[in-house]
């Protein structure tokens, strides 16, 4: 008797587990298993309005991918296996967006630009921020480089960013926490020099600093992603540097 009833609190346990398991991956953004069973049958030549009757939120938001405009189909194959329906993106998800969208040829790649993770930044559908990123810029990129942010798991050798993707060490190699303060505002890439907030330099009517004020997203064809000359590393304050003196007339 005894022993039945540990194995009653054994397999609620086990279910328990499943459900919370089941949940976490539904909040995952991730599809990257390309060819998941669908949990309801559909006919492969399922129309637009078919999905959009289930999945109503997708498509939502202040930025909407154009491609959406050219339905689902341009990126998600129905298909029926062995009595299961799949939905298949119509290339591995590393690939689906440069089938439109041409790479940058620049020599400074972004590991996360160059491995064809778009969709770590981007929502392949919609977002309520420009270039409908799953976050706002600046978040985006504290997501990954901010101490604080980011999520460790060493066993595991992932990494999961504030807004749920999931990464192995290997897509995030070579990358480097910044030294930042606590507010996340400041301390790069000189001590005190602020990574938000209103560009003091320049005054009133220049836009904020965030970190694509010195940085590209994408690619450069300067270190460090840096869109003019780097800084020379033995002079600290450069006086040459263009994208200093950018704010920093006087330098
Ligand atoms: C009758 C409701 C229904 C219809 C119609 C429907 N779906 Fe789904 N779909 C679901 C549910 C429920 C899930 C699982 C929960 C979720 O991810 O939202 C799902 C999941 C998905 C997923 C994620 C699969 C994965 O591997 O995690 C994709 C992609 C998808 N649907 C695409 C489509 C497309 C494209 C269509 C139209 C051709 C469509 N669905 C039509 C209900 C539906
Ligand atoms: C430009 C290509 C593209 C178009 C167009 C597109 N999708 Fe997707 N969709 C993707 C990619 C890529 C993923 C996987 C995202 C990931 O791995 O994070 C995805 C994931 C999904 C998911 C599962 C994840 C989630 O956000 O819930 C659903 C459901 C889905 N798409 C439905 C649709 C429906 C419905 C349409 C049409 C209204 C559509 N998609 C149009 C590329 C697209
Ligand atoms: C079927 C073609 C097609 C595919 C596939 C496609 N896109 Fe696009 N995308 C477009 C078009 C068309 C535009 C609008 C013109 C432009 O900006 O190039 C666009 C624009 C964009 C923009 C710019 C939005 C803006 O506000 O400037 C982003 C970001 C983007 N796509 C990301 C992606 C990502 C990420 C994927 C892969 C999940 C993807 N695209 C796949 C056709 C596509
Ligand atoms: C590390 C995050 C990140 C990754 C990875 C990423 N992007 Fe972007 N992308 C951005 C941000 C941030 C912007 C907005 C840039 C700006 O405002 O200057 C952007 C802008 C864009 C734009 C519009 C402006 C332009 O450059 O044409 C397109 C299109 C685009 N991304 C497509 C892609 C594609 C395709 C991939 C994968 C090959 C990709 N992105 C990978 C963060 C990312
Ligand atoms: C998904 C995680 C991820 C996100 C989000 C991300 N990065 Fe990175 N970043 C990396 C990885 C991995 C590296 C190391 C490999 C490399 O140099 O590209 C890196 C390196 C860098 C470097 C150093 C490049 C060099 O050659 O020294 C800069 C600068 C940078 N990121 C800026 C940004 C900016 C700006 C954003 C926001 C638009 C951003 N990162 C968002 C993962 C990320
Ligand atoms: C005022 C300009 C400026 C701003 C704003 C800025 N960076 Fe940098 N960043 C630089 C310079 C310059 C370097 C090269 C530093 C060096 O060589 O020591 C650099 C280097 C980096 C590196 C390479 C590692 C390192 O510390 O050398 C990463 C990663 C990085 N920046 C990410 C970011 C992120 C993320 C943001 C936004 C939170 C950001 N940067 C904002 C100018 C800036
Ligand atoms: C996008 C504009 C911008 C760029 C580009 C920029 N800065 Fe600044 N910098 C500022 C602002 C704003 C401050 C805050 C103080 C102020 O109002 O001058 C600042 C402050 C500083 C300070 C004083 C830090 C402190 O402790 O207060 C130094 C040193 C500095 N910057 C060096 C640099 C160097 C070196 C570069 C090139 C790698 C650079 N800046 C690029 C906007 C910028």
């Amino acid at each position: 008797m005894a022993c039945l009833s540990r194995g009653w609190v054994l397999l609620l346990f086990l279910f328990l587990i499943s459900i919370s398991a089941t949940c976490a991956a539904g909040q995952q953004l991730e599809v990257w298993s390309n060819g998941g069973v669908h949990p309801v049958p559909l006919k492969t030549n399922a129309a637009d309005a078919t999905c959009a009757g289930c999945h109503s939120e997708i498509g939502k938001g202040q930025y909407v991918h154009s491609a959406m405009a050219m339905g689902c189909a341009t990126c998600h194959e129905v298909q029926n296996r062995a009595g299961k329906t799949h939905v298949d993106l119509v290339s591995p998800v590393t690939q689906l967006c440069v089938t439109c969208h041409a790479l940058s040829q620049d020599k400074v790649q972004h590991r996360p630009y160059q491995l064809g993770d778009c969709v770590v930044c981007h929502s392949p559908h919609a977002s309520d921020f420009p270039a409908h990123t799953w976050v706002s810029t600046q978040d985006t990129c504290l997501g990954c480089h901010a101490r604080e942010r980011l999520k460790v798991d060493a066993k595991k050798k992932t990494v999961t960013v504030p807004w749920g993707v999931r990464l192995t060490f290997d897509q995030m190699q070579g990358w480097q926490y910044l030294n930042l303060n606590a507010a996340l505002t400041a301390n790069h890439p000189v001590a005190g020099h602020p990574v938000s907030g209103p560009n003091t330099a320049l005054g009133a009517g220049a836009p904020p600093i965030t970190c694509l004020s010195c940085h590209q997203a994408h690619a450069s064809n300067f270190a460090h992603l840096l869109p003019k000359t780097p800084p020379d590393p033995s002079m600290p304050l450069c006086k040459s540097c263009s994208l200093c003196v950018d704010c920093h007339q006087n330098m």
